[in-house]
């Protein structure tokens, strides 16, 4: 069901395949480096990019931009305690922010981090602190063919062997990252996160959830899991499951449905002094945190937005279209379909190509070449040395695309499927220092 009318528009325009060729040579083939203005629908992320409601644009007027004890914060706390039902927040200016707050406040050298899956900005601030970040993926969790409800669940087995290996002094902390966006966007059920509760208190470790798409994941907790009928609200669901958390850390601008801005939030005076101070350090004073006030005041009704059924469940449907639309015209992607993204299965799409040619991000740049969408690429080029599928993210912004821009996506990836053998791979033609991160800034070339 529709849910929404614009009031806003920008105009958007196809490039010339001249331009595109042109453009896509100048980026050295990585799509980081494209303009906006050289893309067409664009898919790269749905982080901050999309659209706000009426009322956050108002709110936004009035938003308070006092230095300390500004309206606009008190506005925020009480959304957070409203929806996610946490006493203390700390604003931060995006979800990295805040977990360099926390992950710094909580962690340190020789430490080890299990988490369903580590998110790559998750996984640097976890090194960061020369703590070891560990990935526990649920079973099939990385089988793009696996139908199953909570693929984005953290595995207890995995997590307790990395704890009687290393003993758990050295595991301070444990992760669960909902719903899972390095597993395909995949949910995490309540009864994973209850047993991952009774897990840290096992090994007396904080429990710490990264909400970034808590609304999502509560979504498909409401349609998936048997305790959770269809009349259970959403923000019931989102406060079960958060309550189980000693602290969330959140980009605002996933489900806070703004374009920046994120939190630490927890219900533990003592962790929410030592947070703040190390805000003051990095962000700014509790009170905006690395904020403008109109920032906090347009979060603080996006987050209580997030959890209205139909703006949700009206999300889940958009990127579901989407999916539907790709695999009727046979392009392989992983399944079920994520919360906030469409993932293709380039491994499959482009089955010619070894790992090492880059078959996603050869997807990538050909999706680009074709029809002016871009997508990023999550295999063998964003996690060098891991063994994971060679999946392209199709993030969905929020609010933002409609059927026919989907229409168009799909017609892209058919023109590139038909073509598919022809397509060489890459090869890096530069590389920056951290690993981790290197996706945003290598340069390749065509093999
Ligand atoms: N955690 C998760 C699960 C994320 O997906 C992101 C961002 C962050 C933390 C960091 O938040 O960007 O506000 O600093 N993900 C974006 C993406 C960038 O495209 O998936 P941030």
């Amino acid at each position: 069901m529709v849910a929404y009318k614009s009031k806003v528009v920008e105009p958007i325009s196809l490039p010339s395949r001249e331009r595109r060729e042109r453009a896509l040579e100048a980026a050295g083939y990585n799509v980081f480096n494209l303009a906006s203005e050289d893309v067409f629908v664009d898919l790269l992320t749905d982080s901050g990019t999309g659209a706000m409601s009426d009322a956050q644009w108002a709110a936004l007027v009035r938003g308070d931009e006092a230095y300390a004890g500004s309206r606009s914060f008190d506005r925020l706390a009480s959304a957070v305690r409203d929806v996610m039902g946490f006493e203390y927040v700390v604003p931060t200016h995006q979800g990295r922010g805040a977990e360099n707050v926390l992950y710094g406040t909580l962690l340190s050298e020789g430490d080890v981090v299990p988490n369903n899956t580590h998110f790559d900005t998750t996984r640097a601030h976890v090194a960061n602190q020369g703590a070891e970040p560990i990935d526990c993926p649920t079973p099939g969790a990385f089988d793009p063919s696996l139908e199953a409800p909570f693929k984005g669940d953290l595995s207890l087995e995995h997590a307790r062997e990395v704890v009687d290996e290393v003993g758990a002094d050295r595991v301070p902390v444990v992760i669960q990252t909902i719903t899972n966006n390095s597993t395909a966007g995949q949910p995490v059920s309540v009864e994973n996160t209850r047993r991952v509760r009774a897990f840290a208190d096992e090994i007396d470790a904080t429990f710490v959830i990264d909400a970034c798409r808590f609304a999502e994941n509560a979504a498909f907790v409401r349609q998936r899991e048997p305790d959770f009928a269809d009349d259970v609200a959403i923000d019931e669901i989102v406060r079960e499951q958060l309550s189980h958390a000693d602290a969330v850390v959140m980009s605002g601008k996933k489900d806070g449905l703004v374009n920046a801005g994120g939190f630490v939030a927890t219900d533990d005076p003592d962790l929410f002094d030592r947070c703040k101070q190390r805000a003051i350090l990095y962000e700014g004073f509790p009170t905006y945190g690395g904020m403008a006030g109109r920032d906090l005041a347009a979060m603080a009704v996006g987050l209580r937005e997030a959890v209205d059924a139909s703006y949700v469940e009206d999300r889940l449907e958009s990127v579901q279209t989407l999916a539907s639309l790709l695999e009727d015209v046979g392009v392989p992607i992983y399944r079920p379909v994520g919360g906030h993204a469409v993932y293709l299965d380039a491994g499959e799409a482009l089955s010619h190509l070894s790992p090492s040619a880059f078959p996603g991000q050869a997807l990538v740049c050909e999706l680009y070449r074709e029809g002016g969408v871009r997508g990023v690429e999550l295999g063998s080029f964003a996690f060098p040395g891991t063994e994971r599928p060679e999946l392209v993210r199709l993030a969905v912004p929020r609010r933002t695309y409609h059927r026919e821009h989907f229409e168009h996506v799909a017609e892209t990836a058919e023109a590139v499927l038909e073509s598919a053998t022809t397509v060489a791979g890459l090869e890096l033609a530069s590389e920056p220092t951290m690993p981790e991160i290197r996706h945003f800034t290598a340069e390749l070339e065509p093999r």
